[in-house]
């Protein structure tokens, strides 16, 4: 499974969600390319607010440093988040790299690979939050129009991993397991329900008043007005 990763710090051995993330790879790449970024080092840009994404996302001002990534990501079968919760949500660094797709949003121009992939949230907090931290992330993978997307959370009372007691290690070793055979069961597998209403919900907006111009002709060049799916191959 073609995998790409974006850990949600630039930490790794030390890190929770990292450690976990390299347990998922192991589980599930099968010699399959694994492409990872790290946040903030691979997109160290807050959105300048300009707007220009939403008429031609090549011409965002950050776009040298969003292409790699989401060129990355349509190529996945499987793209990973880790989110350790910060004051209770995402790094800022996560939202300021979701701020850079905010055109990839399905009111706007989503990206017809992204309704046959799967998306896995790994989140960690000393105690709590990761709830909020992965509904962060999962609000733009759903309005992305990703396919599936998984989450593991668990509060491992630690800040870095090797202090991470034993028993909770078995514990996430145990949830690791079970959600990559969901995974590996599901690849190829249609959107889920949310994400269908979602996208019947922007195509009857588009049709009736249409967001702008650009997402209108966009939604048109696809098909999609026409009753084409995304997820569909014809
Ligand atoms: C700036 C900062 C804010 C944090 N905020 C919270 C929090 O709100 N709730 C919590 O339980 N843990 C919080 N933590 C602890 C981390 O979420 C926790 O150690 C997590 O497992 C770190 O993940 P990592 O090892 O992958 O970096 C915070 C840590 C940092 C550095």
């Amino acid at each position: 499974m073609k995998i790409t990763v974006i850990y949600g710090t630039n930490r790794t051995e030390k890190s929770s969600t990292y450690n976990i993330a390299q347990q998922f790879l192991a589980e599930l790449a099968d010699g399959d390319p694994v492409t990872e970024f790290h946040l903030p080092k691979d997109m160290p840009k807050f959105c300048k607010s300009c707007s220009i994404c939403f008429t031609d996302e090549t011409k965002c001002p950050d776009y040298d440093y969003l292409k790699p990534i989401l060129d990355a990501v349509k190529a996945a079968d499987l793209v990973i988040f880790t989110v350790p919760v910060y004051v209770y949500h995402a790094p800022g660094q996560v939202k300021a790299f979701l701020d850079h797709c905010a055109y990839l949003w399905m009111p706007h121009r989503p990206e017809p690979a992204m309704f046959k992939k799967q998306a896995l949230i790994i989140s960690t907090a000393a105690g709590a939050g990761m709830k909020s931290a992965v509904k962060d992330v999962k609000d733009s993978l759903d309005f992305w129009g990703i396919a599936k997307t998984w989450t593991v959370k668990k509060a491992v009372q630690s800040s870095d991993w090797e202090t991470v007691t034993e028993k909770r290690k078995t514990e996430i070793a145990g949830k690791v397991l079970k959600t990559a055979g969901k995974i590996r069961r599901c690849k190829g597998a249609g959107p889920r329900l949310k994400v269908k209403l979602l996208f019947y919900w922007m195509r009857s907006m588009q049709k009736r008043m249409g967001f702008s111009k650009t997402d209108v002709a966009y939604w048109k060049e696809n098909g999609w007005l026409a009753g084409k799916k995304p997820w569909k191959r014809t």
